[in-house]
């Protein structure tokens, strides 16, 4: 697999596969990667004659300087488990090479995406996430990207750039890969301390009864009232927010048929470990 760090070289790369026919899918992720990350990969080369992922944990998209400096970093474990899975080629640019400006004045603003959920508790971050990916977007040009359902507000506002700037790339989501607890995988866990991890599995189970009690007539607003106060209930979890939504739009859904598609998003920290997580209750197709 080639490792490559420069915006100049990966272009010089891409140009000759591309020259040479080949489609190109890309995964961009800030590393720590796990089997949901390897999801991803095995998505694109399954599609894609090449596949690139980037490296890269994205000051801009930080609003807790904490967070960032505590996110986890193993590259050299990393790049193992790409080369193991048929990636081609990792871009592992510095902060440098990606922001070579010491103030990065451009702001992107999602609209109703910046109001909700995600959106509300962390400013900022859209944007900073809007920034990044356009720029991978545009270096690599893939035919193909590819973004987890975990973050499915991240997925929409993606979807929305890609749409608003014109953007050639189809955008493709996968599944969430989750633990055998259910806890769905993530960088972050790694930060999960002794029964933290157990802890942690709450959420899942709790986004699961969920499901099923709407799905067999409970009122959205009655259920989400009940698993909060559970989950007030559990020593070691704080929740930051629990709610129902329209998958694509993130606008809150207060009853089964307000939307084609439905999930229950929840934010929560563990200790002082932040995770998101996400259930479809109605999926259209
Ligand atoms: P990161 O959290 O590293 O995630 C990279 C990609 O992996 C994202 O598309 C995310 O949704 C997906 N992913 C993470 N956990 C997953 C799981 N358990 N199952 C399936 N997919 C999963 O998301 C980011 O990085 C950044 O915001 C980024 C898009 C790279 C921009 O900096």
């Amino acid at each position: 697999m080639e490792i490559i760090d420069s915006i100049v070289e990966l272009r010089h790369y891409l140009d000759s596969k591309r020259a040479d026919g080949l489609s190109i899918g890309l995964v961009p992720t800030m590393g720590a990667l796990h089997s949901g990350h390897a999801e991803l990969i095995k998505k694109s080369t399954n599609i894609c004659d090449i596949t690139v992922c980037s490296i890269f944990v994205n000051p801009t998209q930080f609003n807790n300087s904490d967070d960032l400096l505590k996110y986890p970093k193993q590259i050299e474990k990393d790049t193992d488990l790409l080369g193991s899975i048929g990636c081609d080629a990792a871009f592992i640019p510095s902060v440098d090479e990606m922001y070579p400006d010491d103030e990065e004045t451009l702001v992107m603003n999602f609209g109703v995406l910046e109001t909700v959920l995600e959106g509300a508790f962390r400013p900022g971050h859209f944007s900073g996430v809007g920034i990044i990916v356009s720029k991978f977007l545009n270096i690599v040009q893939p035919d193909k990207a590819f973004f987890g359902q975990k973050d499915l507000q991240q997925l929409a506002v993606i979807k929305k750039l890609v749409k608003d700037l014109n953007i050639q790339s189809d955008i493709v989501s996968v599944a969430t890969v989750r633990e055998s607890n259910g806890l769905a995988m993530s960088s972050r866990n790694l930060r999960l301390r002794g029964n933290e991890v157990q802890l942690a599995a709450n959420i899942y189970r709790v986004l699961s009864s969920s499901k099923k009690r709407i799905l067999a007539g409970e009122s959205i607003g009655s259920v989400l009232t009940s698993v909060k106060v559970e989950l007030e209930g559990i020593d070691g979890i704080e929740l930051e927010y629990l709610e129902a939504v329209n998958s694509n739009t993130m606008i809150s859904a207060e009853k089964i048929a307000d939307a084609g598609s439905i999930s229950i998003c929840i934010a929560a920290y563990v200790g002082d470990v932040r995770l998101i997580d996400n259930l479809y209750i109605k999926q259209e197709d």
